[in-house]
């Protein structure tokens, strides 16, 4: 409601003007609009007010209490200044107003306070809870400016098998993640799912996510971390757990022989422009570290980290433009390249499913 004071009549001498409340403008459309508008945004693949798993409706939880509370707490405030308008300043309320001001000024918020204090930290301790023995566990590391993902070998291998930029985990279950980072800091948020978590370097954060419904999600870095921060998403995919089990196998195997001339040349220019040193793809000779595993890098959903679609477009895009694309990236771009090189390295990357 807004309002607006003037003088009202009756003023004499002896006695302080009596203000007058009145009505300027009608507010309660605008909020009520902006509420509703504010609400519809709250779905989607990328809103923690949308969870589809237990860290995230805990959370999301928290959240509404908060705002139910200071729904009430706005109303009393209003309610109050109301009131101190209202009332006349003679008068020999001075105990009153002193309790007033202890009651309302110091006591309450202190209540309020004290009881989300309470309720919130005994929600951190079953969000920060490590996920129960024998729990499958994902060790996810933040780079610059892309995500390491490695899974454990669904034939046994004590290595574990590397993928990058995409999560995928069985609904229903408890996951573990294991979070770190080789130089700067970075934090893993999948925000439909679970809290977000820092990936520190020198240390192994975890992170447990139960996913409650299967869908797509999208995951971020939610804390700066340098030129292309904003550029580094992940796709998270919740899958039945059978369909997860045949996806990881998969994913375990090494990468299929390309089918076409197309793609034939392209694995030949992929090993003689180096591209090996820095990738893997695992069958080949191609065994470089640095960036991520391409094995099986056709069958994302998206490539370098979140920002083009895994088609031959998107490759030959990524290869022909990647510092463009991705401020400061280690990857250098390989334009120089004649376009029917790009198109046969593009036609590889996009066969490798
Ligand atoms: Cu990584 Cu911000």
């Amino acid at each position: 409601m807004g309002i607006g004071i003037r003088p009202g009549p009756g003023r004499t001498p002896d006695r302080p003007p009596r203000v007058r409340v009145v009505r300027v403008i009608p507010a309660w459309p605008f909020a009520a609009g902006l509420t509703a508008v504010t609400i519809a945004g709250c779905a989607g693949a990328q809103s923690a007010l949308d969870p589809a798993g237990r860290g995230a409706a805990l959370v999301a939880n928290l959240f509404w209490w908060l705002v139910g509370g200071a729904i009430v707490v706005w109303i009393a405030v209003v309610l109050l200044a109301y009131w101190a308008i209202q009332s006349r300043p003679e008068g020999d309320g001075t105990r009153r107003r002193t309790s007033l001001i202890i009651g309302a000024g110091a006591g309450f918020p202190t209540v309020v306070l004290a009881v989300y204090l309470v309720f919130g930290l005994d929600l951190l301790s079953d969000l920060v809870a490590p996920a129960p023995g024998g729990s499958m566990g994902i060790a996810v590391s933040g780079e610059q400016w892309w995500w390491r993902v490695r899974y454990p070998d669904p034939g046994g291998g004590t290595s574990g098998i590397d993928l990058a930029n995409e999560v995928r985990i069985p609904v229903g279950s408890s996951v573990q993640f294991y979070l770190q980072s080789p130089d700067v800091i970075h934090s893993f948020w999948i925000p439909n799912l679970a809290g977000k978590m820092d990936m520190t370097p020198g240390r192994i954060t975890r992170l447990r996510v139960e996913p409650t419904r299967t869908g797509f999600f999208r995951g971020v870095c939610a804390e700066y971390c340098g030129a292309s921060h904003a550029l580094m998403m992940f796709d998270v995919v919740v899958m039945e757990p059978s369909d997860f089990r045949a996806w990881l196998d998969h994913q375990a195997s090494p990468a299929r022989s390309p089918s076409n001339e197309p793609a034939r040349r392209g694995a030949t220019l992929f090993l003689e422009n180096g591209c090996g040193a820095c990738h893997t793809v695992r069958g080949t000779g191609a065994e470089g570290k640095l960036g991520p595993d391409l094995t099986h890098v056709g069958s994302r959903l998206r490539i370098g980290a979140g920002i083009l679609p895994a088609s031959e477009a998107g490759f030959r895009r990524w290869i022909t433009e990647t510092e463009r694309m991705k401020p400061g990236v280690h990857m250098p771009s390989f334009g120089m390249l004649p376009e029917p090189d790009l198109d046969a390295l593009a036609a590889y990357l996009a066969a490798l499913e």
